[in-house]
């Protein structure tokens, strides 16, 4: 998977793919994430990216002069299956959008600034836009992370032992049971007894108890369908 993230401030994308499982996704060859810097399409000397917006109001925006020439060329070089833009008014992200996402070859990534971008380029360019919960980053770029580390680990080849993200909260629609590890016992701290039995059937049940319990206190809405 190829994945082209478009950022004011694309320093702050430098380190979340450079660690762990993305780092891994990448050294492998199955993701690529390449971050550019939208001021590269800027205009003038001062390479402007955004202005006020028409009829008033706090708040730049960004230009749809400059977001079009960087996601024109851009698509020349790459047939995009979807261009995002994150935003807080957008579909919230699930595990079955990223899921749906995993599945793909490119992605375009936007990521907003200041007060947001030009209508037209959501109307024109967006595929899809998506925000990652009910509140309001400073910018798309913290979002853009999540979005790629939660699409990024699903792929193919990616997590040492694949099945695990079966196994993830969410992914069949429940939250995942509670894990322990050694030691069995620490202040008196003890883990369940089943998981020490062997009896892979009665843990596997008890596991599918604990997040039935756990998903009904913590998450009913997951349950109503
Ligand atoms: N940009 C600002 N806030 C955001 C959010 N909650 N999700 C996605 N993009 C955003």
């Amino acid at each position: 998977m190829h994945i082209d993230i478009l950022s004011a401030v694309p320093d702050l994308l430098i380190s979340p793919f450079q660690h762990s499982i993305l780092k891994r996704a990448e050294t492998k060859g199955l993701l690529r994430v390449d971050v550019h810097d939208i001021r590269k399409w800027g205009i003038g000397k001062a390479r402007q990216i955004d202005d006020y917006q028409f009829g008033g109001g706090a708040g730049m925006v960004m230009m749809v002069e400059v977001l079009t020439n960087a996601i024109e060329e851009l698509s020349a070089q790459r047939k995009y299956d979807e261009i995002i833009f994150l935003t807080p008014d957008g579909e919230t992200l699930n595990q079955g959008i990223a899921n749906h996402l995993s599945l793909k070859g490119n992605l375009l990534m936007i990521c907003g600034h200041y007060k947001g971008i030009d209508e037209r380029i959501r109307e024109q360019f967006v595929t899809r836009e998506i925000s990652i919960g009910d509140y309001v980053l400073s910018g798309g770029e913290l979002a853009a992370a999540v979005l790629v580390d939660s699409i990024g680990r699903l792929l193919p080849g990616v997590l040492n032992n694949e099945t695990s993200a079966l196994f993830d909260s969410h992914q069949d629609g429940i939250l995942a049971p509670p894990v322990y590890t050694r030691p069995r016992n620490f202040r008196d701290w003890e883990v369940p007894e089943i998981l020490l039995s062997g009896n892979d059937r009665a843990i596997e049940e008890w596991r599918d108890e604990k997040a039935l319990e756990r998903t009904k206190s913590r998450r009913p809405d997951l349950l109503k369908d």
